[in-house]
């Protein structure tokens, strides 16, 4: 497979083995190419272990493929050598939300919120309110993540995700801390923001009912990816 004008992701052949070349190793990703889409809300599936994290981190550029290329909006990935180029591009183009939720424990949910604005030079807390207050954390924007339950906290690493506007919002197990209905909420808010703004959105869950609102499935097993929507 090769890269498409209308993809945003792309992956060619890409194998991630972990361990040093021994007995041990693990083999989590074999040989997977695909493509996902501009603009598409797309959902991973797979069981707990299979390598969902993985292939987030390797988009993420956190980790490296065994081999393999990945492209992002056209970039060949995989071939930047500096971390100065990467942070770069994650900054201009990426927004996380990870499995954990990754919140700076000294500052505000208002002050992590904006932090992704600031660093790219453009800081407005009045912005990051109004996402805050979308996900329906503004009366709680002064508080330090310390003094917040699981959910909030999820949600305003939310909020900080999408506050520059990414191209591709990669989000790992974004509602696992979420009751039924804020867990809809955010599937509902993912499909929406894909469909209105163009956001391409990569969300690993273990909620089958995500399925019901994204564009594309994904599940992973057995080191493959194979399409289930
Ligand atoms: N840094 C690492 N070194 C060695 N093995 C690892 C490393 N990170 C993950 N693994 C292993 O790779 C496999 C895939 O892990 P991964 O975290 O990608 O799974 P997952 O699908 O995200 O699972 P979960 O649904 O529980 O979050 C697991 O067996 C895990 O133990
Ligand atoms: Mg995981």
């Amino acid at each position: 497979m090769l890269y498409g004008m209308d993809d945003m992701i792309t992956l060619e052949h890409l194998t991630k083995i972990y361990g040093q070349g021994d007995e041990e190793d693990l083999c989590v990703l074999e040989d997977v190419s695909l493509s996902i889409k501009r603009g598409k809300f797309t959902v991973l599936l797979g069981p707990s272990g299979s390598g969902k994290s993985t292939l987030l981190n390797l988009i993420a550029m956190l980790d490296k493929p065994t081999s393999g290329k990945i492209f992002v909006d056209g970039e060949e990935i995989t071939a930047l050598k500096s971390e100065t180029a990467r942070s770069a591009l994650r900054l201009q183009k990426m927004g996380f939300v990870f499995q954990f939720d990754g919140l700076l424990p000294e500052f505000s949910l208002l002050e992590n919120v904006d932090m992704p604005a600031l660093m790219k030079g453009n800081p407005d807390r009045q912005k990051a309110q109004i996402l805050l207050e979308n996900l329906g954390l503004g009366p709680i924007s002064h508080k330090l993540p310390a003094d917040l339950s699981g959910g909030e906290k999820q949600r305003a690493s939310i909020a900080r995700a999408i506050r520059n506007e990414p191209a591709l919002l990669l989000a790992d197990e974004p509602t696992g801390n979420l009751d039924a209905a804020r867990k809809e909420q955010v599937f509902q808010d993912f499909a929406k923001m894909s469909k209105d703004k163009g956001l391409t959105i990569l969300m690993v869950t273990h909620d089958v009912r995500a399925a019901d609102y994204a564009d594309e499935v994904y599940t992973l097993t057995n080191r493959k990816l194979v399409k289930t929507k």
